[in-house]
């Protein structure tokens, strides 16, 4: 077994790797750390929008889709997810992750493993929009990222010390390409290399307040129209 799961200071679930000898998630907690990162700091940007296409860089624990989906439940937003994951985990691993019960959703069990097992899920909110969401079981490196498809990517793979081409220019312009204007990257880390790399493919970038335990996160926007 390449990874197990752990816990972390706000009570849920994260994962730790032994291939890159790295956690999934900030020890502070994952939910807290999702919530500020991807949820307040990337979805919630969109909230004058009803219509939403979402991909996620490393889809791992499947935290921020779950996150995103109990966002849309209430929201009048169809939102469209596609997570790329090469190194999914296994069945039981995703059993261990304790999400559902800290969160007091055990009514998405169905949705939660089926988007892990089956990597498709479709659903319709109270209020008639649907949220569809596909996974991808593949490398970043050999995916080939559709031409201005989406508004917000969730950029979370292992960090800079671990994988650096993951925060270079050549794989964030292909992120450019794929956001549609005004579209907008989120991210944790908040390293000078990963903004000026940033910058120098287009994007504008805000450094706004990180989650717990870090000063500073990244937001890169196209500008563009
Ligand atoms: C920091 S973890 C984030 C996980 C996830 N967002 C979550 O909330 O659990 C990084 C994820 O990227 C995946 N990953 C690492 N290298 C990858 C690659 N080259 N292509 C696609 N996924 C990769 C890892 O397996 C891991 O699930």
């Amino acid at each position: 077994m390449f990874s197990k799961v752990i816990l972390t200071e706000d009570g849920s679930s994260s994962v730790f790797s032994s291939i890159f000898n790295a956690s999934y998630h900030s020890m502070h907690g994952s939910i807290q750390e999702t919530d500020h990162v991807f949820i307040d700091s990337g979805l919630k940007y969109f909230h004058n929008q009803d219509e939403i296409s979402i991909f996620e860089m490393g889809f791992g624990t499947g935290l921020n889709m779950l996150r995103t989906y109990m966002y849309w439940e209430t929201q009048k937003i169809n939102v469209r997810y596609t997570g790329l994951e090469a190194y999914p985990l296994s069945t039981n691993q995703v059993n261990e992750l304790n999400y559902l019960a800290v969160l007091e959703r055990e009514d998405l069990k169905d949705m939660f493993s089926k988007s892990h097992s089956v990597g498709k899920y479709s659903d319709k909110n109270d209020h008639g929009y649907s949220f569809s969401f596909k996974l991808e079981n593949t490398k970043i490196e050999n995916y080939e990222l559709p031409h201005r498809e989406y508004d917000l990517i969730y950029h979370d793979g292992f960090g800079p010390s671990v994988q650096s081409f993951l925060w270079e220019e050549e794989l964030l312009q292909r992120f450019y390409c794929s956001l549609k204007a005004q579209g907008i990257l989120v991210s944790y880390c908040a390293k000078g290399s990963f903004k000026r790399a940033l910058k120098n493919v287009g994007f504008m970038v805000e450094s706004i307040p990180g989650p717990i335990g870090k000063r500073e996160m990244t937001r890169a926007i196209k500008t563009i129209v």
